[in-house]
């Protein structure tokens, strides 16, 4: 099979929420591409299970969203951004529903009906909109339903995209690429997975809609797909990325003795109604941390479960939901419920075994208000992207939201200077170069790459980091990368090994941003320098192109 040349209006990189919602829009204006690495449901928004936090409780206000989301981000959000997400959440729901999705209802003493708002760490209301546990996979179901219907969009699953297509394929001579705001994004190579054979998708109009990078930890709540691809695609295009040092670490994914591809959720809406943790001495530590005590933000209450472990030399803590009914948790929480029981564990009988696990970026690709990254047409929403919205700490069930949100106003922004006639003047791209590379016959070599990346960053680069785990981190990934880049180049290409080649450049952008810090702050966590500097009230941003440069993720702003 040859390579062959697909152009679109729109190409979109990711089938999770993000890429989705902006497809469908999209898709009112013209041809819409949508690759996916997998097929139709494998995304992290697939397995959100807590919701979507929006204010719909009339005692509640856009006000305290706002307001809870900036205490979680601490000092590092970016305001504009924090108040664009809360007052758009109502109306970018309701557009969920409008396409088709079902979240749980309660009856009213009056008789009438309301969503049902569920209650998570940091925040001051109920104001998580959710299908029972399984709000992820409802709305997934929606959108992609609602593509089905459109005439407009093509996706193509089981294609991995390997590189965006800039100037720098192109080989233009007498244009030297020497800041961030010459390049341009044509598009991107895409490699069918099925075929092995990179394709060329071209369109004046790309985003990056790629999600998270949970995998390059060894234990994690993301599944397969979360390798940071378009993170890494963007950096080696000269995107500015920030905020990298952000992990976070859920406190409860559920303990299972040996090692699992992704960890099983056990949602923070089980602490919503008001489950406890507890020490293996039967002791209720979260009391002695924090007056919020289970409910306190998330970066304290994984914080708090390391130390526990670490003090008692224990493998995992115990949530404790037992004192309620059966039949309400299997009601309330049937994903959760069920899986506990195959597990061996009935929930509504005895503790559940957890320990945390990374479970979402705060930082990632530099996008302003509308989406737009530094590279002129390519935009970027959901977890990929770095709105500022979550500062330092992400606040629980915000980031459906900004996945929703953002693609919105990308979507609006391209609406205004979007013309029909744009991808007839897209440059003609080289195919895909293949010379001196062969078929990788040492896969057993390239399996431990990926193991030693994530162990690497479990053990150094984790919850609790020090100077001497970060640059004993750095020295390894270093070592890694170089092995990693040199099989790469020699290697025919497969999906498996552009992960590899991802999550290796991510592990490395993270260990970077995470020496950068000289200070503790949110999710970063150095026992170098336990407190917060106010005078570090601001955003490491690191680029291919350029030295590493600090400033607020809102003063930045691309023409
Ligand atoms: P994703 O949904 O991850 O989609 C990424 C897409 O990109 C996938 O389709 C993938 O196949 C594709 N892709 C990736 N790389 C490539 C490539 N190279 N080529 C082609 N395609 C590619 N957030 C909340 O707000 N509320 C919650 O209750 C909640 N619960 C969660 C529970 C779990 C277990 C997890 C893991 C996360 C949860 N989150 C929750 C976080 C939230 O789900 C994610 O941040 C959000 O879904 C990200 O959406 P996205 O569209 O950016 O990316
Ligand atoms: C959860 O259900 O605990 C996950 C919510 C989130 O990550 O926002």
């Amino acid at each position: 099979m040859s390579t062959e040349v697909f152009t679109s209006d729109f190409l979109v990189i990711g089938s999770g929420i993000a890429g989705l919602t902006f497809a469908i829009k999209a898709s009112d204006l013209g041809t819409v591409h949508v690759v996916t690495k997998k097929k139709d449901f494998d995304s992290n928004t697939n397995y959100a299970q807590g919701g979507i936090a929006s204010v719909f409780d009339p005692h509640d206000s856009i006000e305290s969203h706002i307001k809870d989301t900036l205490t979680a981000g601490a000092g590092l959000c970016n305001e504009t951004a924090v108040r664009i997400l809360a007052e758009s959440g109502p109306e970018r729901v309701q557009e969920l529903i409008n396409w088709g999705a079902h979240f749980s209802t309660r009856k009213n003493p009056n008789g009438s009906v309301s969503l049902d708002l569920g209650r998570e760490g940091g925040h001051s209301y109920n104001r998580i909109v959710h299908a029972k546990d399984l709000t992820g996979q409802e709305v997934e179901r929606a959108l992609l339903d609602e593509i089905a219907r459109r005439k407009n969009i093509r996706v193509f699953e089981n294609h991995t995209a390997v590189d965006l297509l800039t100037q720098h394929q192109l080989k233009l001579t007498g244009k030297h690429i020497n800041s961030y705001n010459n390049i341009r994004c044509y598009g991107a190579y895409i490699l069918d997975n099925t075929t092995g054979v990179v394709h060329l998708f071209t369109s004046p109009y790309t985003l990056l809609a790629t999600g998270g990078i949970g995998q390059v930890y060894l234990h994690t709540t993301n599944p397969a797909i979360a390798t940071g691809d378009g993170i890494a695609m963007a950096y080696r295009a000269g995107a500015l990325i920030a905020d990298m040092e952000f992990i976070q670490f859920h406190p409860t994914s559920l303990y299972e003795p040996g090692h699992k591809e992704r960890a099983f959720l056990i949602s923070e809406a089980v602490r919503g109604e008001e489950a406890i943790l507890l020490n293996s001495r039967g002791e209720r530590f979260m009391e002695k941390v924090h007056p919020l005590k289970e409910l306190a933000p998330r970066d304290i209450v994984a914080r708090a479960i390391d130390m526990e472990l670490k003090r008692l030399g224990d493998q995992c803590v115990y949530l404790d939901i037992s004192f309620k009914d059966r039949d309400f948790l299997e009601s309330r929480f049937p994903t959760i419920y069920h899986y506990c029981l195959g597990a061996g564990i009935d929930i509504s009988k005895e503790p559940i075994p957890v320990v945390p696990a990374a479970h979402y970026l705060c930082g990632g690709i530099v996008s302003d208000l509308n989406g737009r990254t530094s590279i002129s047409n390519l935009y970027v929403s959901g977890e990929s992207a770095c709105t500022g919205v979550h500062g330092a700490n992400r606040l629980a069930s915000n980031s459906l939201l900004e996945g929703i949100v953002f693609s919105h106003r990308a979507f609006c922004h391209i609406k205004e200077i979007f013309a029909p006639d744009n991808k007839d003047a897209l440059p003609p791209f080289p195919q895909w170069d293949k010379k001196g590379t062969f078929d990788l016959e040492e896969w057993i070599l390239i399996q431990h790459n990926i193991e030693d990346v994530k162990r690497v960053m479990w053990d150094y680069v984790g919850i609790v980091r020090s100077n001497r785990r970060l640059e004993r981190a750095a020295r390894r990934i270093t070592l890694l990368e170089e092995e990693i880049l040199d099989y790469y180049r020699r290697s025919t290409i497969t999906s498996r090994l552009v992960e590899l080649h991802n999550l290796i450049t991510t592990a490395k952008l993270i260990v970077q941003s995470a020496m950068l810090r000289k200070e503790s702050r949110g999710l970063h966590y150095n026992t170098n320098y336990p407190q917060q500097d106010e005078s570090l009230n601001g955003s490491y941003i690191i680029s291919s192109q350029q030295q590493p440069l600090f400033m607020k993720i809102s003063e930045i702003s691309f023409t």
